[in-house]
């Protein structure tokens, strides 16, 4: 049986710990809520960069190489969007009226960086709550290992991602077809069934610290919004070896 592993930070594992395996990272208050968000409206590719030298620097050279593609710049820095930026980090503003047909450079203070730790994964799915049955039924038949990855913040344990990636490594583990490591039985009481509830699950993600920032940034609305169990099929995939996240067609 394949092994399904929760790790609940960036910092808990090294890249090659997930060498041959799927990884799927959840940084779901807010950067990969918002790129499920703008691959769901119809992005049409976004390049998650760390930092936002870097993002100035892929914007330029997208828009070199693909001058009829409108190329946005994507993301925050304590919750806001960066001076210069076309988007923050709202999944309310990667929505179709701006991004469909667009290329999206992206970068946040712990969603892209949690993303590009799980470079050497053979596969990488973004998850948040809204596509979280999309992602049962892409991992229900997976041979290879399965690694749940919790963004966190600053390197340390997020309360609202580790809760993402619990609720899934439930359901998994009630498939029956996974053996559950350490990280995944240590983890998976963050989440119980009582919050299927839209309204309890953002209550409960309202204690956690990210969500203290959201507030004190004057973006408390997108607690709510992204408490919202599989309100999509999209299941965007970061392909290392082109440093991009697409709605997957071949790989993976
Ligand atoms: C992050 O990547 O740190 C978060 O998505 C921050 C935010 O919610 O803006």
């Amino acid at each position: 049986m394949p092994t399904l592993e929760l790790h609940p930070c960036r910092t808990a594992f090294a890249p090659e710990d997930l060498e041959g395996g799927v990884a799927v990272v959840f940084d779901v208050l807010r950067a990969t809520t918002s790129l499920t968000a703008a691959i769901g409206a119809g992005a049409l590719r976004v390049w998650p960069t760390e930092t936002l030298e870097a993002a100035r620097a892929v914007a330029q050279r997208r828009r070199a190489a693909a001058p009829s593609t409108p190329v946005l710049l994507a993301g925050e820095r304590q919750c806001l969007k960066p001076e210069g930026f076309d988007l923050g980090n709202s999944p309310a503003e990667h929505g179709a009226a701006r991004v469909r047909g667009a290329e999206l450079v992206f970068t946040t203070t712990n969603g892209t960086r949690a993303l590009l730790a799980c470079r050497r994964a053979a596969a990488v799915w973004i998850g948040c709550f809204w596509n979280q049955r999309a992602l049962l039924s892409r991992l229900a038949d997976e041979s290879r290992p399965v690694h749940l990855v919790a963004a966190g913040t600053a390197g340390r344990v997020a309360y609202d991602d580790v809760l993402a990636a619990a609720a899934l490594a439930r359901a998994l583990e009630a498939t029956g077809r996974f053996t559950p490591l350490d990280g995944a039985r240590a983890c998976r009481g963050a989440y119980s069934d009582d919050l299927r509830d839209e309204a309890r699950l953002a209550e409960a993600l309202g204690h956690s610290q990210a969500a203290e920032n959201l507030r004190r940034a004057g973006c408390a609305d997108d607690l709510e919004r992204v408490a919202r169990w599989n309100t999509t099929e999209t299941v965007p995939g970061f392909d290392p070896e082109r440093g991009c996240v697409e709605e997957p067609t071949s790989h993976g």
